[in-house]
């Protein structure tokens, strides 16, 4: 004790290895359960014509086919904008957009039943990129805008001006555990639903509308989800609805288990995003002035896309100043599946532009690009007013680019690769540095508050509840820590309960990073209206009465599983012995917290306030090298440097570290997703689809927590660290067009992301071609 701070294993750990953890699909199936699956459309973009199940419900074992019409509520839905249907009416808008539900005994029987099934639809003209949706002013919602200074007069002034253009591809979320749910029929129309989803209370509202329920009727459960990333804060809910419908339409336990090809397939990815740029610096590299436009595809539907390119554009500055800056984004609706939320939430995309643009200005002036971005930096004194007004408290950039690069001795390494590469015949390489400054809260600012329900038992064990859910990222640990140290009680005596809606009530999903932020914090305030009403009563029981001393409830401590008074540890009292006699002495030993983030706001008309409570910042320095012949990149180092505060759990937070950038890795070098001229996905597999393995791990990979014990406004001293290293990945991309550099200044101009094998070929090959043309 105390817990806090200590490398707790996750409390899943064990469970996870041996295989014992519980998923949704692990469950047995009950009595009479039924299975749920649908019939998707084959086009990207058409009108149905008709529908006929008329062969299909003669099948064996199916006992249910439904439609659009079968919808007893509402068939629309959508955080924003309520643009998304369950079941198509009369549009499809994506290749596998849901038109039939069928619900049956058996999956052979749902196979049967899905080749017997006859829609008719006329094929309407699909747009199917960034660039189709512009010329056909496909988009939703309305275009965004922050700036500050003025962009367009610093261009025209600066001493040197560059133009140029960067494409970022999309990314399958790859959880392990497909979008599940298991729905359960009540009495009197209530209905149970046990979910994969990040957010339990939109799980709840979207099936209680689609079975035009209030929503009391409705309880949504999760206990955890193998693997969510985003995936599963807005699109857990449809297939959760589905089960939900057939439930009620049979009266029947119903399972969906999307198989991991139709959950690539069907569901949304990362958004795609493409940029245009022109960036203003003097012969130093000190950025004069930045024009930014940003365009992302949203996918056929609205989801949260308005908010992750709101997220964009706010971390479009990354860790720079910018004196003159206008970036502008816009959603393109395209029949791609809805894309939704992906850990980074639009940051990546957003920050990845000045990183590059940064790699462009040291190309050009032919100048180290760490130096530039040492001088562009946000200041600790001045110079470090994001473009939207909010200022960089306790800035730790300037510290944290200065230790790496002395602790990973970036200029030593630097000079040798310089040597290698006019030495290799066959392999470049490159190293850079790039840095993350991530805002810590739901732009949405309603979003940014979170309950707590705290109960102890009479034997002094505890269990806890909120909306936080666990999904491998340590949650529940850190709670389990965080409550045990306020209780003073053992962390063995603090159990989680799973997450349900009829705990905890109106919560938000498990998002932005700030699960462990906003929950813990709930729970800390139900904890400290507990130990006040314990003090109150144990005071009188540890005062020495008899020589008439009385004590003041709020001198007692709460530690080591005792309470007592710091001058006289001797005279305790056990903290399950103190919870017995308040319980018969009729004292409350439950209560709920609440918390709101204090001091948030953000003017969506200006572009200005202060969306974020706080920031987490970090560093990597990355080097790659890249086969001249093949295009093959292997990432020979990566020395990450982050700046977590003070770690609730130092263990889980080193895998946080490393599972994020990893994964970011993947997103920049390897993911690439493929489709036909017809919009159907063609790397929907791991056999087409190539996340990073072990065999991916840099070969040197140090992971490293900048000590920091200053006063963060945060919970406990801590920053949240769930989604800000997968930006540090983005120094991976980044040396891999520094290698290219050393190739040609074009090869290096070339590089979109991700950097694949092929496309560094390509980018190499063409500017071969090109000097070869040019020598003849
Ligand atoms: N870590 C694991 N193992 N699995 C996940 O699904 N999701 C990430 C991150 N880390 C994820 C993860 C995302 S997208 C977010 S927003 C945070 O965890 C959410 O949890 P937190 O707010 O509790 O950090
Ligand atoms: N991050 C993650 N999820 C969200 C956000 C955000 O900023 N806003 C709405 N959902
Ligand atoms: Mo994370 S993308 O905010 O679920």
């Amino acid at each position: 004790m105390p817990a806090v701070g200590k490398d707790i294993p996750n409390d899943s750990s064990s469970g996870h290895v041996s295989g014992r953890s519980v998923f949704l699909n692990d469950v047995p199936p009950t009595r009479n359960e039924l299975l749920v699956d649908f019939f998707g459309s084959r086009v990207a973009h058409g009108r149905i014509l008709s529908i006929d199940c008329s062969v299909a419900s003669n099948v064996p074992g199916v006992v249910a086919l439904l439609t659009a019409q079968d919808i007893p509520g509402r068939n629309r839905f959508g955080s924003i904008m309520q643009d998304e249907h369950l079941l198509a009416d009369s549009i499809v808008n994506y290749m596998g957009d849901p038109i039939v539900l069928i619900v049956a005994e058996s999956r052979e029987a749902i196979e049967a039943a899905r080749i017997a099934i006859q829609v008719d639809i006329e094929e309407l003209p699909p747009i199917l990129s960034i660039d189709d949706a512009i010329t056909a002013g496909s988009f939703i919602g309305e275009p965004q805008l922050i700036h500050c200074g003025n962009a367009t007069s610093a261009l025209a002034q600066s001493q040197h001006r560059i133009d140029g253009s960067l494409s970022t591809g999309g990314q399958e979320h790859f959880y392990f555990e497909s979008q599940t749910a298991i729905a359960e029929p009540g009495e009197n129309g209530r209905i149970t639903i046990h979910s994969s989803t990040q957010h339990p209370t939109e799980t709840q509202q979207v099936a209680a509308e689609i079975l035009g329920v209030p929503f009391n009727h409705v309880v949504v459960i999760c206990k955890r989800m193998g693997g969510a990333f985003g995936g599963k804060e807005t699109q857990a809910a449809a297939p959760a609805a589905m089960a939900a419908l057939a439930a009620v339409n049979t009266g029947r336990t119903c399972r969906i288990s999307l198989s991991k090809d139709s959950d690539m397939q069907y569901t949304g990815k990362r958004h795609p995003f493409q940029s245009r740029w022109s960036v203003g610096f003097d012969s130093q590299g000190l950025i004069t002035a930045l024009a930014l436009d940003l365009f992302a595809d949203a996918g056929c539907a609205c989801d949260v896309s308005p908010a992750i390119l709101e997220r964009a554009l706010l971390h479009a500055d990354n860790a720079y100043y910018l004196p003159n800056f206008r970036v502008t984004g816009r959603l393109c609706r395209t029949n791609h599946p809805s894309n939704t939320a992906f850990r980074g939430f639009g940051g990546p995309q957003g920050v990845v532009n000045i990183e590059n643009i940064i790699e462009e200005i040291a190309i050009y002036l032919e100048k180290g690009a760490l130096d530039i971005r040492q001088i562009n930096c946000y200041g600790v004194e001045d110079r470090n007013t994001t473009p939207y007004g909010q200022r960089c408290e306790n800035n730790t950039l300037p510290l944290l680019f200065s230790q790496l690069r002395l602790s990973s001795d970036y200029d030593a390494r630097q000079e040798q690769l310089a040597k290698f590469n006019t030495e290799s015949p066959t392999k470049v390489r490159g190293l850079s540095m790039t840095a993350v400054k991530f805002g810590i809260s739901f732009t949405t600012k309603t979003l940014n508050q979170a309950n707590a329900i705290v109960n102890i038992y009479t034997d002094g064990s505890v269990l806890v509840s909120s909306g936080g859910t666990e999904m491998g990222q340590g949650i529940n640990t850190r709670l389990r820590q965080i409550v045990a140290d306020e209780l003073g009680v053992n962390f063995s005596d603090v159990l989680i309960a799973p997450t349900s809606t009829e705990k905890n009530n109106n919560t938000s999903a498990t998002a932005a990073s700030s699960g462990t932020d906003l929950n813990g914090a709930a729970a800390i305030n139900a904890c400290r209206t507990l130990r006040k009403r314990l003090a109150d009563f144990a005071a009188p029981l540890l005062a020495d009465t008899k020589n008439g001393q009385t004590l003041s409830p709020d001198q007692l401590r709460f530690e080591n599983g005792f309470v007592f008074v710091p001058q006289q540890p001797h005279q305790k009292i056990a903290f399950h012995d103190l919870v017995l006699q308040a319980y018969k002495a009729r004292i409350s030993l439950g209560e709920r917290g609440f918390y709101a983030t204090p001091g948030i706001n953000f003017d969506r008309e200006t572009g200005k306030g202060m969306p974020f409570f706080y920031y987490t910042c970090g560093v990597a320095a990355t080097e790659v090298e890249v086969d001249r012949f093949t295009g093959e990149l292997k990432v020979r180092r990566a020395d990450l440097l982050i700046d977590a505060g003070q770690c609730i759990n130092p263990g889980i937070d080193r895998g946080q570290l490393s599972g994020g950038f990893m994964q970011g890795l993947g997103w920049v070098t390897t993911e690439e997703l493929k489709y036909s001229s017809r919009g159907e996905l063609l790397s929907h597999s791991p056999t087409t689809y190539k996340i990073p393995n072990i065999g991916d791990l840099p070969e040197v990979f140090n992971l490293g927590f900048f000590e920091n014990h200053d006063e963060c406004v945060s919970l406990l001293h801590s920053r949240a660290l769930g989604e800000p290293p997968l930006l540090l990945a983005i120094s991976v991309w980044a040396a891999a067009k520094h290698a290219l550099s050393f190739v040609s200044k074009d090869a290096a101009r070339r590089l979109s992301l991700p950097a694949t094998g092929e496309t560094l070929l390509l980018a190499m090959e063409h500017s071969r071609s090109k000097s070869a043309t040019a020598l003849r």
